[in-house]
Order: structure tokens, then sequence, then C-alpha cells
């Protein structure tokens, strides 16, 4: 289950990702700026997309404080082990985790969704919090149904990006 205010963002991007004049950087840009503004706890929201080639994940948009880390090997940090495990990562405290890039000290909590093409896992929405322990399974459910959005609307465009 989504919360309401999760279905009106949902409906917010739905609206935006059906404007043609849009790229598809350009659309997932929308995407970012939107969950960071409407929704509390998304202090900073990025999509990373894999290069199978070199084993590694690129940063291609986001919204909120500028990262070092635009591009991370497969394995390394939340988003590096997404690549790997094809699963929702949910990051209540990162002090906790010893796998884990710092993006900003300000970053308290985080939760990473794969994003999936065909059944392949292409990339992924990464969601980090100044807020410790602020994400829930509804969070999850929107992120996975947003990437899915992301996927039927782009297709195959977003292997080449
Ligand atoms: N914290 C992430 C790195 C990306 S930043 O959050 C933008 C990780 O451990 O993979």
């Amino acid at each position: 289950m989504m919360t309401p205010n999760h279905m009106m963002v949902m409906q917010q991007v739905k609206q935006q990702l059906n404007k043609e004049d849009l790229s598809v950087v350009e659309g997932l840009n929308a995407i970012c700026e939107t969950l960071n503004k409407k929704l509390e706890s998304y202090d900073w929201v990025g999509f990373y997309f894999s290069d199978f080639k070199d084993k590694m994940l690129h940063l291609k948009t986001y919204s909120g404080t500028p990262t070092e880390h635009t591009s991370i090997p497969f394995g390394k940090g939340i988003c590096g082990q997404v690549a790997l495990s094809n699963e929702n990562f949910l990051v209540p405290d990162v002090t906790a985790q010893d796998n884990y890039i710092a993006c900003s000290v300000d970053v308290r909590s985080e939760l990473v969704v794969p994003l999936f093409l065909e059944g392949e896992n292409i990339g992924q929405i990464d969601i980090d919090s100044k807020t410790l322990n602020p994400f829930t399974k509804e969070d999850e459910v929107f992120l996975t149904e947003l990437c899915s959005l992301v996927s039927s609307t782009y297709g195959k465009s977003l292997k080449q990006l």
C-alpha cells in the first residue's frame, strides 16, 4: 500500500512523464525534483544506471547536494550491493553499515530500489535522508511502482543514457 501522499506524488509524476517534449534525462530529473520537494525525508534523490561492461553504476540525474560519487563499482556501498542483489536495500541507520559510501555527513538513512527492464536490473533509485529511520514498507512500494513506471515509459532508451 502507498500512503495518500505517495499516491498524489505518483499522479504528479505521471503527468510530468506524459509531457512529450521532455528527454529521458529531463523526465528522470523532474522525478528527482518532485520527490525531493514533495516527500518529507527524501533529502537527496538520484538515479544510477549500470554499465555492465565495466561493472559500474553511473549517476545520471539527481536532486539535492552534489556528490563526488557519480560512479560506483558493483558491490561497493549500498548502491553497488543492490546492483548485484537485485533487491531493495533499506538502511534505517547508515552508521550500522560497513559497506557504505558516505555522500554527505548529514545523511542518516538510505533506501535503494532497483529498476528492472524486461526482468534485468539496469539501475536504481537512491534516496538519502537526514532523518534516522524514516522509511517504511510504503516507501518501498511507492519506489518500486515508480521504477516500473520509468521502465514502461522509457523502455530501452534507459540503456543508452
Ligand atoms: N550512500 C551510497 C552512495 C551514493 S550517495 O548516497 C549519493 C552507497 O553507499 O552506495
